[in-house]
């Protein structure tokens, strides 16, 4: 495996994330506000090209999963162009993509044509006006139809990410893991995480061990799957249900230790953790004409310099007005 691309830890990045656009057609609570974000301009973002040139070098290099994320990436207009353009590169061996589902059912068929192996999708309550509060537009039958539509192509488990929320949707984790009885999916429920601006507050956040108690006083039969090696999910069946559910469990057991992934930002940034504002241009370096050498001694050099674990969401000095009995319970919840 690529030296470039392993850590001082021994983490070998084999799982590359790319944004494709900062643009979104939702504007979930827990991610935007009801503005949308700054957007970069257009001469900064990265070209078609420029995503293909860097990929195709990550992938010499050892990467073999590449997810496509955003903003929404199904908005980005040659989003079928670019899964069909991956599936030639060889040694990669997933291609995914993490979608809102809005465009989804429509985008599939050709997506899928044209190599897209694994589908991820956000979806936070089955209830139609919530959606609408949380996502602050419509479209819940939307989603609802790419998620029937990318299991009727065959996707298996078809992956369902939900932000568990308190006084929001943490009322419906037991209909959420009904679906799974019927249907192949993977319904994920993740820990609300801060963001800048997200308004993220700890009694929000609902964790995993308060999840898993609600779901085994229901289920007590609930059954832990063996850990997939770098999952950020814990996974867990109902035995004799089709699909599974597991938990993303960002804040309260933090997966650092195992961690696989890069991201590239839609502006061409390598950024080697999700929580760390460290990160290093690519675009810029391309643009100025480096060699692949010279590229990838600015990826090691950044890989390299990859923290142990994230500090961002612990750094207690940001969290502002939090009453001190908070953050000794967030610190034990560690
Ligand atoms: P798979 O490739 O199917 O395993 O998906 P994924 O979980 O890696 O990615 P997805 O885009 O579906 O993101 C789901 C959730 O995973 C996000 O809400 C984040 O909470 C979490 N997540 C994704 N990548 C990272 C990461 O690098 N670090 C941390 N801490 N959380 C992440
Ligand atoms: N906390 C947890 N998950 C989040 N996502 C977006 N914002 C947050 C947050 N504040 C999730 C979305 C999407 C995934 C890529 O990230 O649900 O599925
Ligand atoms: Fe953010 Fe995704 Fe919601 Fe768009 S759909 S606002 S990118 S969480």
């Amino acid at each position: 495996f690529s030296a470039f691309l392993t850590d001082s830890f021994g983490r070998r990045h084999s799982y590359l994330r790319i944004s494709l656009t900062e643009k979104c057609n939702l504007r979930c609570q827990y991610c935007m506000p009801e503005e949308g974000v700054p957007l970069t301009p257009k001469a900064k973002l990265l070209t078609t090209e420029e995503i293909l040139t860097l990929a195709r070098l990550f992938v010499k290099e050892g990467v073999d999963k590449i997810r496509l994320t955003g903003g929404e990436p199904l908005i980005r207009p040659d989003v079928v162009d670019i899964v069909a353009q991956l599936h030639r590169l060889e040694g990669l061996r997933t291609i995914g993509v993490t979608t809102n589902g809005i465009n989804l059912a429509r985008l599939l068929p050709s997506l899928q044509k044209a190599g897209l192996s694994a589908i991820n999708i956000s979806l936070d309550t089955l209830v139609p006006a919530k959606f609408e509060f949380i996502v602050r537009r419509k479209g819940f039958h939307k989603v609802m139809e790419g998620i029937h539509k990318a299991i009727e192509l065959g996707y298996n488990p078809v992956k369902v990410n939900c932000v568990v929320m308190r006084g929001l949707n943490e009322d419906e984790l037991l209909n959420f893991v009904a679906l799974t009885k019927g249907l192949p999916l993977d319904v994920r429920f993740i820990e609300y995480m801060p963001f800048d601006g997200n308004k993220w507050n700890f009694r929000k956040m609902v964790s995993y061990k308060e999840m898993l108690d609600t779901l085994r006083q229901q289920w007590p039969e609930l059954e832990k799957l063996p850990e997939e090696e770098s999952s950020t999910a814990k996974a867990f069946k109902i035995p004799g249900f089709r699909g599974q559910v597991s938990f993303i469990t960002s804040m309260s057991e933090h997966f650092c230790g195992t961690c696989n992934r890069l991201r590239i930002t839609a502006d061409g940034n390598l950024k080697v953790c999700l929580f760390g504002n460290s990160e290093v241009s690519l675009r810029d370096h391309l643009r100025a004409g480096a060699s692949e050498e010279e590229l990838l001694r600015i990826i090691g050099a950044a890989v390299g310099r990859k923290k142990q674990q994230h500090a961002g969401m612990f750094n207690i000095s940001q969290m502002k007005n939090r009453p001190m009995i908070l953050i000794e319970l967030f610190l034990m919840l560690q």
